[in-house]
């Protein structure tokens, strides 16, 4: 039995304070106390959920940015974003994030008091979840709960439709994965060994690297931030070459990767995290190596495959239950730590899915 709904709570949130250049800091976020209903307003089609689980992801740092692109719109301070919220100061935007959540109280037939659900919510403890074309009622509650921010969520649909929808695998190809050991890497580093693949992974820390060895059965790994010279340092790794370099960060690593790709390769571009603090993006000058061997380089968004969710869900349910993958996640507790925990991913602080508890189950 769900107890009964107060009328109005206490609910702790993170706004963003001003638009950022250069690296994120926590003094860009402020956690504040609002007073929300927890009622669904009268004639409303729209949930009021409790938080269970937010999720910290690099697109985010892309909205904190003024004058973004379209594709990535900026947190515009001062307006709503996707959800009604209760404002303490006008000027401050509630950060929206994807997370996991229990329906309180529902104003649509579809939703009912106690369902949980993943999707887009906003980083507090309750929300009026007004789009509900952006949430999915989880079909899987035996799993954890907070894989429904990692694997079983947006990153596992991530590296599961760019792996096999753009990168198209075949078995016994020699596969590349940068920022290997997070939320999206080490999924596709397990799918490409599934498929039969040779799979090599770059990450920051010798702790990382060793988790990809011996954990996520990665065949080989580097630390890049040791080696001096990347472009050597994956000929030493793929003395055969490159046929798919699955790129999470770009920058320096995407140059060196294209010099070692087989005729015929794909780069799968899903993020360049490496780029998302400079003013300045780097070049890319190794171009030329398109042309000469018919390497065909492809971005792609995870938004585009939310259609074939329910179809992933079960196929990756399946995965986690056999042991074919495992999937390793770095949980923050409260919601005061969602600015460290976001700020973390650009100096490699997380090991894992970063996400941050904010309720008990
Ligand atoms: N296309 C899409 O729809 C889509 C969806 C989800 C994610 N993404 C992208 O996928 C990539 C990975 O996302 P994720 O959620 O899995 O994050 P994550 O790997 O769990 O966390 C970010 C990691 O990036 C690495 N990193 C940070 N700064 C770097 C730099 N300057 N150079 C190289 N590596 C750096 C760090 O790992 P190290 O310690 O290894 O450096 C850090 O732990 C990001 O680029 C993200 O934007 C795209």
């Amino acid at each position: 039995m769900e107890a009964a709904v107060a009328a109005e709570v206490s609910n702790k949130r993170v706004i963003l304070k001003r638009h950022v250049t250069g690296f994120p800091t926590e003094d860009d976020m402020e956690v504040v106390t609002a007073t929300v209903s927890l009622a669904v307003p009268p004639g409303l089609a729209a949930v009021v959920v409790k938080n269970l689980y937010l999720s910290c992801d690099p697109y985010m740092r892309r909205r904190m940015t003024k004058h973004s692109e379209p594709s990535y719109p900026e947190f515009v301070l001062g307006e709503e974003d996707l959800h009604f919220c209760v404002s303490v100061n006008p000027s401050y935007q509630v950060i929206t994030t994807f997370g996991v959540s229990k329906v309180v109280e529902s104003g649509h037939p579809d939703f009912k008091a106690g369902d949980l659900v993943w999707g887009m919510t906003a980083c507090e403890e309750y929300t009026l979840i007004t789009k509900l074309g952006s949430i999915f009622k989880i079909n899987h509650p035996e799993l954890p709960l907070s894989y429904y921010a990692g694997v079983l969520g947006m990153p596992g649909l991530t590296a599961f439709s760019g792996f096999f929808n753009v990168a198209k695998p075949k078995k016994g190809d020699y596969v590349f994965v940068s920022a290997a050991s997070g939320a999206v890497g080490q999924l596709v580093g397990q799918l490409a060994k599934i498929t039969g693949c040779y799979v090599v992974g770059s990450a920051g820390s010798d702790e990382k690297v060793n988790l990809l060895k011996t954990k996520f059965g990665f065949d080989d790994a580097f630390n890049y931030k040791k080696e001096h010279d990347l472009n050597a340092a994956l000929k030493r790794c793929f003395q055969q070459g490159i046929d798919i370099y699955f790129d999470n960060v770009g920058g320096t690593m995407l140059d060196a990767a294209l010099l070692n790709m087989r005729l015929h390769g794909r780069v799968a571009v899903c993020g360049m995290i490496s780029q998302y603090n400079l003013e300045h993006p780097e070049g890319v000058r190794n171009l030329a190596c398109v042309v000469t061997k018919r390497i065909r380089i492809e971005g792609f968004r995870v938004i585009e495959y939310f259609g074939t969710y329910r179809k992933f869900e079960e196929e990756m349910a399946g995965h986690l239950k056999e042991g074919n993958i495992t999937y390793m996640e770095d949980v923050a507790e409260g919601i005061e730590k969602v600015p460290a925990a976001l700020v973390g991913l650009f100096y490699g602080r997380n090991i894992g899915k970063q996400l941050v508890a904010i309720a008990p189950e």
